[in-house]
Parts: structure tokens; sequence; C-alpha cells
């Protein structure tokens, strides 16, 4: 069991959508997942409503400070890996995820170079670890690159980021009509229309390398695992 929080105090930053793409590609690999909906403003949530039930995933909705480390407790014999999706703020749901969280994980947009939100989260972690005595380890995603951004553009901001200590994920995001339209869609990539959705390819390939990744920066931590493979419906929880 593992788990892994989105979190960027700045609202905007690709938290969701990168929370989302991840979610389902651990799901569809075979992961048993739960999504911890931490955001008041409900956007998992409403994908989980368009979706209705997708194997291996459960979205958990309204989840508060008080409620979250009740909801990992409560799931964690039957998961995987748990998947929490913060609101852009720097606030007690905010800290209490960061400090049970396996990685967290901060999108940054990668050719804007407003990363003032990431480093609210980056000295949040800082304190947990100093004061606290929680060490928390964490990356930056750089999310929504444009087909026009060149690799050494990229290099450049991963290597500004390292300087400072920071490991940057070698997987970016990039900004892809099919990310956008999953909302609207609900389920997975692959239950998206090719013909209508440009690059879907290409953007399945890019959640396979993010979800990778992600995996290999993760302790291996076995939960047990029935010998068949086991199906959850997606339901909803009050908190
Ligand atoms: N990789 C991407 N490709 C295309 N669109 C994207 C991508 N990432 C994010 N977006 C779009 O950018 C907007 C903000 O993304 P998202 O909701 O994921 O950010 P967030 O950090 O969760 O925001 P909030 O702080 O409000 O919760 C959304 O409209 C989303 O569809
Ligand atoms: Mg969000």
């Amino acid at each position: 069991m593992a788990i892994i929080s989105l979190a960027n105090a700045k609202g905007g930053a690709g938290k969701t959508t990168a929370a989302l793409i991840l979610a389902t590609e651990l799901a569809r690999q075979g992961n048993r997942v739960v999504i911890l909906d931490a955001d008041p403003q409900r956007w998992i949530t409403s994908w989980a409503d368009v979706t209705g039930k997708l194997d291996n995933l459960t979205v958990i909705s309204e989840v508060t400070a008080t409620s979250l480390p009740y909801h990992i407790l409560e799931m964690k014999a039957q998961t995987d890996y748990f998947v929490i999706d913060l609101a852009g703020a720097r606030d007690a749901l905010v800290t209490t995820a960061l400090g049970l969280s396996d990685h967290v994980l901060i999108p940054v947009q990668g050719c804007a170079m407003d990363a003032r939100g990431a480093a609210q989260i980056l000295d949040l972690i800082r304190l947990l670890q100093d004061k606290a005595g929680i060490a928390i380890q964490h990356s930056v995603v750089l999310t929504r690159v444009s087909a026009m951004v060149t690799t050494r553009a990229l290099s450049t901001v991963k290597a500004v980021l390292e300087a400072r200590g920071v490991n940057v994920l070698n997987t970016t995001i990039a900004e892809r009509a099919a990310f956008r339209d999953i909302f609207d869609c609900g389920g997975n990539l692959y239950g998206m229309d090719p013909a209508r959705i440009s690059n879907l390819d290409r953007a399945q390939e890019n959640a396979q390398a993010l979800a990778h990744e992600v995996m290999s920066l993760l302790p291996v931590r076995t939960s047990q695992r029935p010998q068949h493979r086991t199906f959850f419906r997606m339901g909803r929880r009050a908190a």
C-alpha cells in the first residue's frame, strides 16, 4: 500500500488532472486504487458521477482533515494505492495529507516558471521534516508541457529545480485534449474515441510512463492481495 498526494498551493496547477490520469492508469494495470477527493470543488467526484463504475477504482468524497486518516485505516487492507487530490491551498487538510504520504507529487506548469505555489508546499514539507521529524519523499512533475517546448528548455527548468535539491520526474505531463476531455467523458483514456480525440495514443503512453515512474519511486510494500483479481465498485461515501 502506498499513499500519493498531489499538492500545489496555487490553483490550476494541474493537480486534479495528474491525480486522475495516474489513478486511472494504476487501476487499469490491475492495482486496487482509492482516490480521496479532498478538494471541496469535487472535480474527481463529478468525474466519478459521469463514469459510474470502473474496475479496481473507488472514489471517496468530502474528505476532511479529520476523516482522512480514518478512510486510509479503513481501506488500507484492500488498497494498493491511495491517490489524494488536494485543493490549491496550504491548510490543515493539505498538511495532514502530506504527513501521511509516501510520495508527494507537486505539479508545476512546465514553462510558466510560476513556482510560488510549489515553493509553499516545499516549505511545508521542510517544516514537517525539521519540526516534526517526518521525512516526506516528494517530486515536482512538469505539467501542461506543450509540443512547442523544447527538450532543452525543459532540461533547464529541471536543472534549476534540481540545483535547489528538488527531484523532478523525468516524465512530464503533456498538454493533451484527452486530459481535458476525460472529465466530461468519464472513465479512463481507453474508453475514449480516438477518432474524436487527437493524439489519444500519445496521451495513453504519457499516462503509462507517469504511472511507471511514480511506482518506481515508491517503497515496495505489498499488501495481502487475494489470489484472484478483486473488483471494487466505485462508490461514494460521506465524510
Ligand atoms: N495536461 C493537461 N492537458 C490539458 N489540459 C490540462 C492539463 N492539465 C490541466 N489541464 C487543464 O487545466 C485546468 C486546471 O487543471 P486542474 O484542474 O488539473 O488543476 P488543479 O491544480 O487541480 O486546480 P485547482 O487548484 O483548482 O484544484 C483544467 O481546465 C484542466 O482541464
Ligand atoms: Mg484540482
